[in-house]
């Protein structure tokens, strides 16, 4: 079943002079099982979306189902716990949010907050920092003494320690040096491909869309201005450069060619296929 928003609208500080609608009447279908990115300009809204996904934030009119849930402005919504487990969110900077004592502790937060023993809980956090790539020696060290990556890791392992089914990332490898941005999304496409986890994920990074995503929404100004599959989108980037994006240098380089009088396939979308599109080119016209 896809998530989807119902004319969703968020306003925030409603009925106040501070009122600001970052959302407006937003219809959106979400696939199950595919790893989404959800991009835009800075303030175009994409945190205020993908943080009603766990109803942290709560439609001000419309609504929105994910899994079995349908949360609508007119109800306040009950029983939220369980929701919050299906369905991880992973803040932007999450590493702020790390305050136990011991990174095992922290990890094992979730799980016992939502019922497991002390015991399994904290099998399950040594399991779970093997899975964000940490080694066990960490689990009785202090969050604090992480570098800023690592304790994202632990941030992750955290959410990952519930099991959900469903993924929210609100841009997890802003801030990382180049590798471990990349050991980052390598993570979350092992975590879609090998535990089918849905995956939606914020991002300003056009590469990481590229080479790691499924789908693109695109948010611009609280409204959604594209939904389509990465093929398609990178396919005409005139949208891109409208939203003041800047594409991935594989297409920039297929686009800078084309204006050049090449006429190579929209839908390159890796190094060893252009290379060999731009050799075939040349070799024709020799
Ligand atoms: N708590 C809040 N109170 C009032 N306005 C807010 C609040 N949070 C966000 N906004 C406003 O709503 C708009 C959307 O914010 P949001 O954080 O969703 O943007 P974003 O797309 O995630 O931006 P960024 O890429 O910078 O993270 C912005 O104009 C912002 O100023
Ligand atoms: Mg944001």
């Amino acid at each position: 079943m896809p998530i989807t928003f119902k004319e969703l609208t968020h306003e925030y500080n409603a009925g106040t002079p501070f009122a600001y609608l970052a959302l407006d009447a937003i219809d959106l279908s979400i696939t199950e099982g595919a790893i989404t990115a959800i991009i835009g300009e800075t303030g175009s809204g994409k945190s205020t979306l993908v943080q009603h996904l766990n109803a942290l934030l709560l439609p001000t009119k419309g609504s929105l189902t994910v899994l079995d849930r349908t949360i609508t402005a007119a109800e306040k919504p009950k029983q939220l716990k369980e929701l919050r487990k299906r369905v991880g969110l992973v803040f932007q900077f999450p590493e702020y949010q790390l305050f136990e004592e011991t990174i095992a502790q922290d990890i094992a937060f979730g799980p016992k907050n939502f019922g497991m023993s002390e015991e399994e809980a904290l099998c399950k956090a040594k399991e779970m920092l093997q899975v964000v790539g940490l080694s066990e020696d960490y689990l009785e060290r202090s969050p604090f003494e992480l570098s800023g990556g690592q304790k994202r890791r632990v941030a992750i392992a955290g959410i990952l320690a519930m099991d959900p089914e469903v993924l929210v990332l609100d841009e997890p490898a802003a801030g990382l040096d180049p590798q471990g941005a990349k050991d980052m999304m390598k993570l979350f496409v092992r975590l879609n491909k090998e535990f089918h986890k849905t995956i939606l994920l914020v991002t300003h990074d056009m590469e990481h869309v590229l080479n790691y995503c499924d789908h693109v929404v695109v948010v611009d100004n609280g409204h959604i201005v594209q939904t389509c599959d990465k093929l398609h989108f990178f396919r005409d980037t005139s949208l891109l450069h409208k939203l003041r994006i800047n594409p991935p240098a594989i297409i920039r380089l297929r686009d800078e060619l084309n204006q050049r009088g090449f006429e190579l396939p929209c839908d390159i979308l890796d190094t060893e296929v252009l290379a060999k599109a731009i050799a075939d080119e040349v070799k024709h016209h020799e």
